[in-house]
């Protein structure tokens, strides 16, 4: 594996080269959700404050750079994906009960469930707008089959709140369908003027590292403080959410540690000290190790479906993001 040769990898590292079209992606954003309605222009602008990594953006310009396109229309289609993924979280935040987002109060909290409702399909429908306008069936045809596979994602989440019955396998499936389409769909749409075996390696590529991403995530949960993530810690558990960590170490579990987790789900708004006492179980029994190092596994998987795309130093840095991603602290 010649990942750990990599080092460290920021963020900054993976945007250096491509700074100004990522400050395009963020003019074309602006663009697409302009609106006259004062509350939608007033949420617009709380948004558009809010400003997150950038990640799906910053690998739909990379696979287009691996791919030769320097594709004019890339900041375009990259916006459009960005639009995707915050009607996603508008959305999400309302049904996670989330009141932070990007270190700033979610939708929710700020005005109420119901505009997030309609503020989500606002942003979804005017990236559609963008996508017809721009006028590429496939571009349209990969995001309209990915923003559906999102909300399958996101119904299977709903339902996975039984640890003993929810598995790694239907773990894999959720975390495909809510986060590693969208990842993939971006790399995808990134190659779409290139050949199809590379645009196909770059969809399996985007696959892989979207996974990576969403147990990176579950872990941070687990893990991170909220001052460094922006948005709450713990939230899983409290929510009754049952992610890898837990489903790895659940079977090392003591008759104890047991009935503490069955006594959190039984529980509609859990205690913080319930929620640390089940933390510390499954970091003791090696889950939140064990979620790292199949992370791991699937990074070195994504790798090698670099291999068929030209030497180049946009290849490089997607071959980086793969270590970004696993030592992301955000
Ligand atoms: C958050 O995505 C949702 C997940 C799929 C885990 P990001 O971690 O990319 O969020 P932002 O866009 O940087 O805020
Ligand atoms: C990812 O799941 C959400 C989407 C793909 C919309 P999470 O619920 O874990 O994401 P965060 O932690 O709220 O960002
Ligand atoms: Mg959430
Ligand atoms: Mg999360």
């Amino acid at each position: 594996m010649t990942l750990p040769l990599l080092g460290t990898v920021s963020l900054a590292d993976l945007q250096a080269g491509i700074e100004p079209r990522l400050a395009q992606v963020e003019t074309e954003m602006r663009r697409m959700i302009e609106a006259d309605f004062p509350l939608i222009a007033d949420i617009n602008q709380h948004l558009l404050r809010m400003r997150g990594k950038m990640f799906r953006p910053t690998l739909v310009l990379l696979a287009d750079e691996a791919t030769g396109g320097r594709s004019s229309h890339g900041a375009t289609l990259a916006a459009v994906i960005e639009l995707i993924h915050l009607a996603t979280l508008v959305h999400d935040d309302a049904v996670d009960h989330s009141v932070l987002r990007r270190g700033m109060p979610t939708i929710n909290a700020l005005f109420s469930h119901q505009v997030s409702v309609i503020m989500g399909d606002f942003l979804y429908s005017r990236a559609v707008v963008e996508l017809v306008r721009y006028g590429d069936l496939s571009a349209l045809a990969i995001l309209a089959r990915v923003t559906n596979e999102m909300t399958i994602g996101e119904m299977r989440q709903l339902l996975a709140h039984d640890p003993l019955a929810f598995t790694e396998e239907q773990y894999d499936l959720l975390i495909k369908a809510k986060t590693a389409s969208l990842i993939s769909g971006a790399c995808e749409v990134g190659a779409l003027a290139a050949p199809p075996q590379q645009r196909r390696a770059l969809a399996r590529f985007g696959e892989k590292l979207g996974m990576a991403f969403q147990i990176v995530d579950d872990l941070l949960d687990y893990t991170a403080d909220e001052t460094v993530t922006g948005k709450p810690s713990g939230l899983d558990l409290r929510e009754h959410k049952v992610t890898l960590p837990l489903i790895y170490a659940l079977p090392r579990f003591s008759i104890a540690e047991r009935r503490g987790l069955e006594a959190l789900l039984r529980n509609p708004e859990p205690a913080d000290a319930e929620i640390a006492d089940v933390v510390a179980a499954v970091a003791g029994h090696g889950g939140l190790e064990q979620a790292r190092e199949r992370a791991q596994r699937l990074v070195v998987q994504a790798e090698a479906d670099l291999a068929v795309l030209p030497e180049t130093p946009a290849r490089e840095t997607l071959r980086a993001s793969l270590a970004y991603v696993l030592e992301r602290r955000r």
